[in-house]
This record gives structure tokens, C-alpha cells and sequence, in this order.
């Protein structure tokens, strides 16, 4: 997610899950073509298993993105069909693309040719007016002749007219059963259902039914609430859950790499305050976080009076 998934958070949630695979936010391939690589690539090798989301239309700069993506790491190289922003509109890619199906093929393609990484996509169930199954059908039919066979579905439609990219986040309807019936119907691709899950159990429901779950906002607003994802998802049962306290621990490491090379604590911070809620203190304790880690010669020390005091209140 665009501003929420970065290396930070997603070392976090490293902590949560051993086993989840973790997206970057979307990587436009045009920036990527004209350089920048550190800033929009740069991972700690403990994220992995990682996918590399891009974003764009044009087969040479996406196959040049996804030659970029094996040589940096990462572990399969995820295309955007999904997001309805106006900016991204205008560049033509993003949920747009899902009225041009055989574009997205010629992009997969191009590739897949390019790396021998895994090419996923993440798509909506329709845009605008078209929002038939046979529509979405026709789409991951055409996209999987090129070598793709495994698709995240976003159960809701998106309005690309009149529609900001919040709206299109809540308004048009989730509508699993397309997705229950693309699994039905393609039984030999791999399916996995995005959108609206709030809790482990709601995954779990969902998993009866698809091969896969994604989730985005859930997860970043309540961390903690997915430390049992690799127990009842993935059934590792040596992993217990941990508390607030062993999340935030887990990490300073991460965070004492960052700081020596000079980069700042508050972007670490910014996502460790989720970490807490719902108990008596957590917010003049993630007020005292944001304050002390806010500060410009903030150092990982901070961090670890944080977590002392959460140990201190057995958090
Ligand atoms: C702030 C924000 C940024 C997002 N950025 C991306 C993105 O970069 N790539 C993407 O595929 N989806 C993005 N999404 C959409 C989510 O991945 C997801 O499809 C959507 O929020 C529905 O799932 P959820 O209900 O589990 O959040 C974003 C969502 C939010 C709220």
C-alpha cells in the first residue's frame, strides 16, 4: 500500500508473520527506468519472501523492471491492475488496464521473458460498466494464456469516473462470489481474495473457498492482531504469538542498521505506534513514541525504552 507498506513496516510485520509474503507498495516502472534503484528497491533481506509491486503498460520498461526486481532480490514481481487514482489513470496503467486485457498479457509476457521469477497480478473484479463475470473471466483467461496463474482479486469493482481512490476502497461493493466462482471455474489457477478482511477468521473462511488471501488495511492499523497468521494459517505450531513488547525488540536491529546509515528513527516509529491499543495507557505511550521518535537526533534508544516500558506493563 502506497505510503503505508515501506521497508519499515514491513520489517514489522516480519516479526508478526515468518511466512506471509509481503508486498512493497507499488514501484512505477518509468521511475525505476530512470534510476533511483536504492530509494524505490532497497529491502532488508530479512522481509523476505517479498514481491516487488509495479506498476505500468509499456512491455519494455516492465520488463526491464522485473530484470531489475530478480537482480535486487526480490522473490516474484506482482503487477498492478488494481488502483484507480486519477494520476495513475492518466499514465494509463493501474485498474485502467482491465479494459485492456491483452495489454496486460503482452506486459506479463514481456516479463516473464525477462526474469525467471514468479508474475502475479492484482486486479479488480471490473471497472465501470464492465462488471460482468464472463468480463472478469475473459480477463484472467487472456492474461493467464500469456503464463500468469496467479491472480489477487480485490473483490470490488472500480469507478473511474466520479470515484476518488478512497471511495473506490468502500463503495462499490465486495463481491466474493466472483471470486469463489473464478476458483470454481479455473481451478488450475491459483486465486487469491483481497479486500474487506478483517481477522484471522475471515481469512480462514475465505481459504475454504480460494488459494490465498491478501490483506491491507487490517493488517496495518492492527499488527498484532495477525501474530497467530502462521499458527492457524500457515500451520507452523512452533511459532507462539508474540506480545507488543518482542514485536517492537525484533526491530531495533533493523532500526540501529538504518540510523548508523544516517537515515532517521520516525519513519521506523511512524508505523511501530499501531503496535498498541485497547489497553489502559496506550496512547499517552504511543504519544511519548511519536514525541521522543519525532525528534531529528532521535536514536534507536528510543525504541528501547518504548519496549521496556511495554515489558514493564507485560505487553
Ligand atoms: C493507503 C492505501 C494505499 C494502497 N496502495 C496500494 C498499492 O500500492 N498497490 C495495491 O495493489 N493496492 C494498494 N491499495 C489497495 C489495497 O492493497 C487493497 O487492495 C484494498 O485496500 C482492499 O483490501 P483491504 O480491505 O484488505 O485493505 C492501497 C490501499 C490503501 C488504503
Amino acid at each position: 500500500m502506497m505510503d503505508y507498506t515501506d521497508r519499515h513496516f514491513r520489517v514489522l510485520m516480519r516479526q508478526v508473520s515468518r511466512h506471509a509474503l509481503l508486498y512493497t507498495e507499488m514501484v512505477v516502472a518509468q521511475a525505476l527506468h530512470h534510476g533511483r534503484c536504492e530509494v524505490l528497491l532497497g529491502f532488508d533481506p530479512e522481509e523476505k519472501p517479498i514481491a516487488l509491486q509495479l506498476g505500468g503498460d509499456e512491455p519494455k520498461l516492465l520488463a526491464e523492471a522485473a530484470e531489475l526486481a530478480q537482480r535486487w532480490g526480490y522473490d516474484e514481481v506482482n503487477l498492478n491492475v488494481g488502483c484507480p487514482s486519477p494520476k495513475v489513470k492518466q499514465g494509463r496503467f493501474g485498474a485502467c488496464l482491465m479494459a485492456k486485457p491483452q495489454q496486460v498479457a503482452d506486459c506479463v509476457a514481456a516479463m516473464q521473458a525477462a526474469c525467471d521469477l514468479p508474475i502475479t497480478v492484482k486486479h479488480r473484479i471490473g471497472i465501470d460498466k464492465q462488471d460482468s463475470y464472463e468480463e472478469l473471466l475473459h480477463f484472467v483467461d487472456v492474461v493467464a494464456a500469456a503464463g500468469c496463474n496467479r491472480f489477487a482479486v480485490h473483490a470490488r469493482k472500480a469507478w473511474l469516473d466520479g470515484m476518488d481512490p478512497k471511495q473506490n476502497r468502500t463503495v462499490p461493493p465486495l463481491r466474493y462470489e466472483l471470486v469463489h466462482a473464478l476458483k470454481r471455474d479455473r481451478p488450475l489457477l491459483t486465486v487469491e481474495l483481497n479486500g474487506g478482511l478483517e481477522t484471522l477468521e475471515d481469512c480462514n473462511e475465505q481459504l475454504k473457498k480460494v488459494d490465498g488471501v491478501m490483506v491491507g488495511r487490517a493488517a496495518y492499523a492492527h499488527p498484532l492482531q495477525w501474530t497467530l497468521v502462521d499458527q492457524k494459517v500457515f500451520g507452523d505450531h512452533s511459532r507462539q504469538p508474540l506480545k507488543a513488547s518482542e514485536v517492537l525488540r525484533g526491530v531495533i536491529p533493523h532500526a540501529e542498521r538504518w540510523c548508523s546509515a544516517g537515515g532517521r528513527l520516525w519513519p521506523i516509529a511512524r508505523h511501530l505506534v499501531h503496535l498498541v491499543e485497547g489497553v489502559s495507557g496506550a496512547r499517552y505511550w504511543r504519544r511519548q513514541l511519536s514525541r521522543e521518535a519525532g525528534e531529528r537526533s532521535a536514536r534507536p534508544e528510543v525504541l528501547k525504552r518504548a519496549a521496556e516500558q511495554l515489558e514493564d506493563r507485560g505487553l
